[in-house]
Formats: C-alpha cells, structure tokens, sequence
C-alpha cells in the first residue's frame, strides 16, 4: 500500500497541514431554508473547513442528508470539505462523496473490521483520509492504522445529533493522541464544542474543532466563528509561550 503524500502541494494536502488552529463550521445547525447565505457568513468571516455530517439512520440514530446536497453546496464555495460520515457501511458510498466533492472523508472505526481498505479507497479517489472514534472507543482501536490518516476525529458527544454536552472523559484520548500523532496529522474533536468548552480541548491537543450550535447555531454565524477561532489560537499559543 502507497503512503499518503502528506508533504505533496496538492490543494488538499496544504488545506491540512495549515494553520495551526482551525474551527470547522458544522453544516448541520445551519438554517437549510437559507443555505447559501449561512455558508457565506462563515466564509466570509474567514473560515476555510466546512465540516459535513452524513447520517444513514442505522449507524446512528439520525437521518441528515446526502451526496446530492453536498454536490449542490459544493458549487456555492471553495471552502475544504471535511465529511464526517456516521454510515454503517463507508466503503459502498466513498465514490459518491468523492464525486460529490468532499476533500476529506472520515468514516468510523466502529463500523470497518477492515479499516485498511476503506482507507486505500478512499485514497484511490485522491481525497484525504480521516478515522473517527465514538466517546467509549480506545485509542488502542486505531493505533495500528495511525500513520496511514491525514485526520483523527474523536467525538466528544455519542454520534447522531447536535446541541449535545461535551463530555469531558475523551480529553486523555485526545492527549494520547497528540502524543503519537506527527504534527502534520490533524486531532479534530466534535460535539459540544464551543467558547465554554475550547480552552480545555486545545489544551488537550486538538488542532480541529468542529462547531455546529456555537456558529450555526448563533445570530450571527460569522461574528461567532471569528470569537471561537480568535479564542481557541490565543488557547494554543499560550500553550506554545
Ligand atoms: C454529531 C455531529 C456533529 C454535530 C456537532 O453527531 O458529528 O458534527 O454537528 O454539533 P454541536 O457542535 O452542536 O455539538
Ligand atoms: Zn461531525
């Protein structure tokens, strides 16, 4: 199996590897009457990852929506998409999210018995690979297929919905996880994220925040990714001081 071109120019790979802090809005809070326009507010507020949930209704207990949607968002903007697919079954859909035009596609642990070739798919479609782990799911789980991610998701809340808290128990994983990732490998966290809730995890390690109810969620999504972001790069630089 060929390694991932982490260091390669490509679009997708420069999206990773800078900068050191990013917020990834999260699709599924946003206003889907007003589509285009909640995802130019956080655009135009400078945020350059959207993260999308695809939900299947059997792998979590939620419905979202598809690669039809996706394809649609993807004419409206450039941002980097970061696909989060909570499916019982990632290996049948990966082209169709790849032609959709995710950027980045991470699919479960908990749902693969064979996590090498859903990440060679996926690969073969020239997109980023990210692996995801449920609250109760060791880091042990993935330890082994590690170096073969451009991307580790843990969730900090059970899969399925937003709005949910924060459940402070992953933080270890987060910190192991940044103790045996490279720095040029993302450690994104989802679920309760948000300006209560950022300090603790940039401090744990993580470098990739989602954030669906803080920014979507909000009156006005841009002012409240520009305050996420502003506090979670002073968080991280006062961990480097
Ligand atoms: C939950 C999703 C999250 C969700 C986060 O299953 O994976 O990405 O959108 O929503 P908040 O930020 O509201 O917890
Ligand atoms: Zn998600």
């Amino acid at each position: 199996m060929s390694k991932p071109s982490i260091n390669a120019t490509s679009p997708t790979e420069f999206a990773l590897a800078q900068p050191a802090i990013r917020v990834a809005p999260s699709l599924l809070a946003a206003d889907f009457c007003r589509l285009a326009d909640s995802i130019a507010s956080v655009e135009d507020a400078g945020a350059e990852v959207l993260h999308l949930d695809v939900m299947d209704g059997h792998f979590v207990p939620n419905i979202s929506y598809g690669p039809s949607i996706i394809a649609q968002v993807r004419s409206r903007t450039s941002m980097f998409f970061d696909a989060h697919l909570m499916i019982s079954d990632p290996m049948k859909y990966i082209p169709a999210f790849a032609d959709a035009g995710c950027d980045l596609i991470t699919f479960h642990i908990e749902t693969s018995e064979e996590p090498l070739r859903v990440i060679e798919a996926i690969r073969q479609h020239g997109k980023a690979v990210g692996i995801s782990i449920n609250p109760t799911t060791e880091v042990s789980a993935i330890e082994e297929i590690l170096a073969e991610v451009q991307l580790v998701l843990v969730m900090s809340v059970w899969p399925g919905f937003g709005g949910q808290k924060f459940m402070p128990e992953v933080l270890p994983k987060v910190e192991r996880l940044r103790s045996l990732l490279r720095q040029n490998q993302r450690l994104e966290i989802d679920g309760g994220i948000g300006l209560n809730t950022a300090a603790e995890v940039v401090r744990a390690g993580a470098d990739t925040l989602v954030a669906g109810t803080s920014v979507f969620g909000q009156a006005d999504p841009g002012r409240a990714f520009g305050e996420l972001t502003r506090l979670a790069e002073g968080v991280a630089k006062e961990g480097r001081a």
